[in-house]
């Protein structure tokens, strides 16, 4: 499976109707949706009020990345955007299978994040009960950064865990996907990949979406 969801946080804010009306048109599978809350990480991007027009705009299901102290407090909201998968850090959920279970339970599928520098044999208890894994490629909280090359190594023994369970989990790569690597991170066992900077500095976003994904 080759999945491809670009991020919003690398839009023109003065113009995301434009921005979004081209991904729907493209063959981008969700759009990836970056919360940030200045504490989990060093910035802060946009909250729900953006959200509930963003709704309105994409015709494509929306994949929302939370990268925030406590998403519990915030299951009703993110279900309210319409959001297909809710995604949690790892780092930032005190119980974690808890917090799976509440998102089932709100009908949305969902993912688990992982910081660079968070080993993937910690999912081994819970990978099977979760419906992704967003494996971060640079630190998390801003776009157009360097993709870290460890992370090839990270997916494939991510991709042997979950082939040793048995489980459907995706897996998703985010941060400093380009042109350059998108084909070498399919070919190491991601399913989907997010693309911020690589999609929304294009000339022709289409286009780049479509080569991404080949
Ligand atoms: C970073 C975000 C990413 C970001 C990726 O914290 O999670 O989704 O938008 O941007 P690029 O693709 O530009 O690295
Ligand atoms: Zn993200």
């Amino acid at each position: 499976m080759k999945l491809l969801s670009p991020s919003l946080l690398s839009a023109n804010f003065g113009n995301l109707e434009r921005d979004i009306n081209i991904i729907n048109q493209s063959d981008a599978d969700w759009l990836h949706i970056d919360i940030m809350d200045g504490v989990f990480v060093p910035n802060i991007s946009f909250g729900f009020p953006v959200l509930k027009y963003v709704k309105q705009l994409c015709t494509k299901p929306l994949d929302v990345h939370l990268m925030i102290v406590d998403p519990d407090k915030f299951i009703n909201e993110v279900k309210e955007t319409g959001a297909m998968m809710m995604n949690v850090h790892y780092e930032a959920c005190t119980h974690l299978h808890r917090t799976i279970q509440r998102i089932h339970d709100a009908s949305m599928k969902a993912g688990v994040t992982l910081n660079p520098h968070t080993p993937v044999e910690l999912l081994e208890d819970i990978v099977a009960d979760v419906d992704m894994v967003l494996l971060m490629s640079v630190n998390p909280g801003f776009g157009g950064q360097k993709f870290i090359e460890s992370t090839y190594e990270k997916i494939g023994r991510l991709r042997a865990m979950i082939e040793r369970k048995g489980c459907n989990t995706l897996i998703q790569v985010d941060g400093g996907v380009n042109l350059k690597n998108a084909a070498a991170l399919y070919e190491a066992g991601a399913d989907c990949l997010v693309a911020g900077n690589a999609v929304f500095s294009a000339d022709d976003m289409i286009q780049t979406i479509a080569d991404l994904k080949k």
